[in-house]
């Protein structure tokens, strides 16, 4: 209770005066041990309401320009972009799969939420679309006519690749090898989503849906990954060897690093991090900073920096485009070919500039990661202690320092951060997990907080789990050891280790 009314207080102070807190924080904080600041001291916010993920860490905060480009960058996340042109927000489109990033992310945090219709008009439904070859290894995706992310809206004359209303998720339930039991005999039920695509609301007639197979992968949260991005490529390296050398996880690096360690998607030789496959090494290069570009289609005028000034399109949605009459209209006097052309051109006119795109890089970087709460308590001890002695450690790391020289916010080099991941992808073998069957390691930190936040609890790449219990029974595989200790555990101690990973 008494940290409770600490926090709040702290939180009020905050939030009504900055003197106060400046006068008072320090002896309020000071009496904080180090693992409530989930972030580290320079990269976390004490608050604990429902604006908890869309806090400025105090390093942005406590500088004028950087707060000033923060609060730009928190509008360009928030904004819906539009397909009218030369105004600001301009540059959807011409298909796109959301306007907005808090589209898909509301308030930026923990997990969107489980549904049971993809409607993008749905603000509770962030998931992405992936058609992919189920017949071949790697499951790749079908990218001759979609794009990676399946996009589902156009602005018209244009025409989606997928028509939302022929896309159907189907929850179904699932029974484990244990009759769905604790070992206590306490019952727990299992979903696991089901997605398919009719053949109808496919806009290419010679893709055969039939063939392929569709899953769909929620949100992770955006709030900490400044932090993430400083950790140094040599201590990512290092805890891929030494989980090779204990044998116990597949620590499988970033899906883009090869042997020689080449990663595609950026020069240089940048372990992957981001993403539940690791397929971004860098937030320069990372799923954010794409996603301004392939989300909503607008191109940014920092072709060097980003390498994104083309349309996010196939060729052959683009030639598909060129023969459809209601576009040919507004390309007048324009051949098919011409039009195809026009689309598929590398140097499309910049939509959003550099100065806005710079805003929002220091936006992304900048969101603190809310401090843990009630650690003291005697239940989370307990919980801490279990999740210790059950092996959850051996995935779900508890810090990271971050590197001594991170250049581009320089306030959060060496920072001792929990994230509660070791930033590599596991193989949990769960029952049909789409495309994600290699998983990153899901950060921990802040997620507590989801039920206030966001109102619900649902967790796993595709929120299959309704709560933390649920996330937990879905480990199988490479975690399946920790699993069965949970499955094991007293009530008790089941609620226990929850309570502690609500608390962090
Ligand atoms: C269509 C819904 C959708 C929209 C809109 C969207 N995202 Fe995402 N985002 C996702 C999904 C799904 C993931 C996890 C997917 C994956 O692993 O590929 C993700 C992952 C991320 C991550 C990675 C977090 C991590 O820990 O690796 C960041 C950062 C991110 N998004 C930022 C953004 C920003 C910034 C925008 C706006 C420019 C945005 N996203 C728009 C769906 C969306
Ligand atoms: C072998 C590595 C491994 C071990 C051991 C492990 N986890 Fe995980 N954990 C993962 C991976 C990978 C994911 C993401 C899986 C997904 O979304 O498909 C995950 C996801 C989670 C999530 C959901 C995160 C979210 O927000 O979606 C929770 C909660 C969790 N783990 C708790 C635990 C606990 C508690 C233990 C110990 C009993 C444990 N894990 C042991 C690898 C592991």
């Amino acid at each position: 209770m008494k940290l409770i009314t600490k926090f709040i207080l702290t939180t009020v102070c905050m939030l009504i005066i900055s003197a106060c807190s400046n006068n008072n924080e320090p002896s309020v904080k000071a009496e904080y041990s180090e693992e409530y600041y989930a972030g580290g001291k320079n990269g976390t916010a004490f608050i604990a309401s429902s604006f908890a993920y869309k806090q400025p860490m105090p390093a942005i905060e406590e500088n004028n320009t950087l707060y000033k480009q923060f609060m730009r960058g928190e509008r360009i996340s928030d904004k819906s972009f539009v397909a009218s042109e030369d105004m600001a927000y301009s540059g959807l489109g011409p298909v796109y799969i959301r306007k907005s990033c808090i589209a898909c992310h509301p308030s930026y945090g923990g997990h969107s939420q489980r549904v049971d219709k993809y409607d993008s008009n749905d603000s509770r439904c962030g998931y992405l679309l992936m058609i992919y070859n189920p017949n071949e290894p790697n499951l790749p995706l079908a990218t001759k006519y979609f794009t990676g992310m399946t996009q589902t809206r156009a602005v018209s004359p244009f025409k989606p690749p997928v028509n939302e209303s022929g896309i159907t998720i189907e929850w179904k339930d699932y029974v484990d090898e244990y009759g769905n039991k604790y070992e206590d005999g306490t019952t727990y039920s299992l979903i696991y989503p089901k997605v398919s695509i009719a053949q109808d609301a496919i806009l290419f007639d010679d893709f055969d849906m039939s063939q392929h197979a569709a899953s769909i992968e929620a949100t992770i949260g955006i709030y900490g990954t400044g932090l993430l991005d400083a950790i140094s490529d040599e201590d990512l390296r290092a805890q891929w060897q030494e989980e090779q050398t204990r044998g116990y996880c597949a620590g499988v690096i970033g899906a883009d690093i090869d042997e020689t360690g080449k990663n595609p998607y950026f020069p240089g030789l940048h372990p992957g991090r981001f993403t539940y496959l690791c397929t971004r090494a860098t937030l320069d290069n990372g799923p954010g900073a794409n996603a301004i570009w392939n989300i909503t289609n607008v191109i940014t005028d920092l072709p060097e920096r980003t390498g994104r000034s083309e349309l996010y399109i196939t060729r052959e949605y683009a030639r598909v485009m060129s023969l459809d009459a209601d576009v040919q209209t507004i390309y007048p006097g324009l051949t098919s070919q011409e039009i195809e052309d026009s689309l598929m051109s590398k140097r499309q006119k910049p939509e959003m500039s550099a100065e806005d795109y710079e805003a929002f890089m220091v936006w992304h970087r900048g969101l603190a990661v809310p401090a843990a709460r009630n650690l003291d308590d005697p239940t989370v001890q307990r919980g801490k202690k279990l999740f210790y002695e059950t092996g959850c450690v051996a995935c779900h790391r508890p810090s990271w320092t971050t590197r001594s020289n991170y250049t581009p916010l320089p306030s959060i080099s060496n920072q001792k951060i929990y994230p509660y991941t070791d930033l590599l992808r596991h193989n949990l073998e769960m029952k049909e997990p789409g495309r994600v069957q290699l998983c990153r390691t899901t950060p921990l930190w802040g997620k507590g907080l989801m039920q206030i936040v966001s109102g619900h609890t649902d967790r796993l790449h595709d929120l299959r789990a309704r709560n933390t219990a649920e996330a937990i029974l879905w480990h199988g595989g490479e975690a399946k050891q920790a699993k069965e200790k949970f499955r094991k555990m007293s009530k008790e101690d089941r609620d226990a280790l929850i309570k502690f990973l609500d608390a962090i």
